[in-house]
């Protein structure tokens, strides 16, 4: 034979190492939460991925060192509310870290859903799986998703709340501290066909930065049908992030394919080694759609276009094998 001992335990121990890889977690399948995997938004922090979802009932973070591990861990609860005007009907839970702390934003409200929904902001600290504290209630009317937009020189917040046409809009705020907002600006309505099918609908947003520009993707269209789905809006870079005018909106980006229907509520995070953004999302198999905890989390890496912008593609199957995120 012309393999020498040498070159055929090379290939073997190649061979095996492979197979470790593969028995280690190198790649991964969707779902990372098969059920209430609604709203996810996830962080890597210190070694570790920290996916928030929603049960309506309380705040979860469940945390594992590889996107295949969180299907197995066990969630820790971070946060529950006995006070009757945010008792209930928890959503949309996010993890910042500002000004060295962590701060969770969070959509509740009474036991009866859901008029009563307005956006809360808990006080952490330097370990994101520490103890919360209430800190405030950031708007005093309807307010539901809400988000942080940073630039270099200001934080704002990001969350939808009804226009004075009474569509279900994007709105932006300055924030003057990790937990007080100042004026209410509308930034984007659901007047597009794509953003109004069973509902006119623009929530759920989540801020994407890459190649010096600043994104913002958001959901659109009625969470109960099939026609839920992301859009884009894209800051000029020079104009004020307050006026919708420095804003174009683009869509839809992400839809449904490959049998997950409805996907959208997305979050983004970058991978242990900051060389890939990913986004997290979650989608549904039911035929009609679904906005309740029929729906599970999914995360796929995002793609760049020739001219820098994100490229979505589209939900993978839940049949393919991803790679997990680089630099684990
Ligand atoms: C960005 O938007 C602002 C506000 O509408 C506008 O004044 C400015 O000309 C825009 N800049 C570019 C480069 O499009
Ligand atoms: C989601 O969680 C709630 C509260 O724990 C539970 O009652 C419900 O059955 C769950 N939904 C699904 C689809 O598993």
């Amino acid at each position: 034979m012309l393999f020498s001992a040498g070159l055929r335990g090379f290939a073997v121990s190649c061979l095996f190492s492979f197979v470790a890889q593969l028995a280690t977690g190198a790649t991964f399948k969707n779902p990372l939460k098969e059920t209430n995997g609604s709203d996810p938004f996830m962080v890597y922090t210190a070694g570790y991925y920290h996916l928030l979802t929603t049960t309506w009932t309380d705040i979860e973070i469940t945390r594992a060192t590889t996107l295949e591990g969180l299907k197995t861990a066990t969630p820790t609860v971070v946060w529950t509310d006995t006070t009757s005007s945010r008792a209930g009907n928890f959503w949309a839970p996010e993890v910042h870290w500002i000004d060295n702390t962590w701060w969770i934003y969070y959509t509740a409200g009474t036991e009866t859903c859901c008029d009563g929904q307005r956006l809360h902001a808990l006080q952490g600290g330097t370990d994101i799986l520490g103890t919360y504290t209430y800190k405030s209630q950031l708007s005093s009317e309807w307010g539901i998703d809400g988000t942080v937009l940073r630039t270099t020189s200001q934080n704002y917040f990001v969350w939808s709340r009804f226009s004075p046409n009474s569509l279900q809009s994007l709105y932006i705020a300055e924030m003057s501290n990790p937990y007080t907002i100042g004026t209410p600006y509308l930034l984007s309505e659901p007047t597009n066909s794509w953003e109004t099918v069973g509902g006119a609908v623009n929530e759920g947003p989540a801020a994407l930065y890459h190649g010096g520009k600043t994104y913002l993707t958001f959901s659109a269209s009625y969470c109960w049908t099939t026609s839920y789905q992301l859009g884009l809006l894209t800051w000029n870079g020079s104009g004020d992030p307050l006026l919708s005018s420095s804003w174009t909106k683009s869509g839809p980006v992400f839809s449904s394919a490959n049998g997950n229907l409805g996907p959208g509520h997305n979050g983004f995070f970058t991978s242990p080694d900051d060389a890939e953004i990913w986004n997290v999302y979650h989608a549904t198999s039911v035929s009609t759609g679904a906005c309740d905890g029929n729906r599970y989390t999914m995360a796929q890496p995002v793609n760049w276009n020739s001219d820098g912008s994100p490229n979505f593609g589209s939900p993978d199957a839940l049949s393919a094998r991803l790679n997990e995120p680089s630099g684990e």
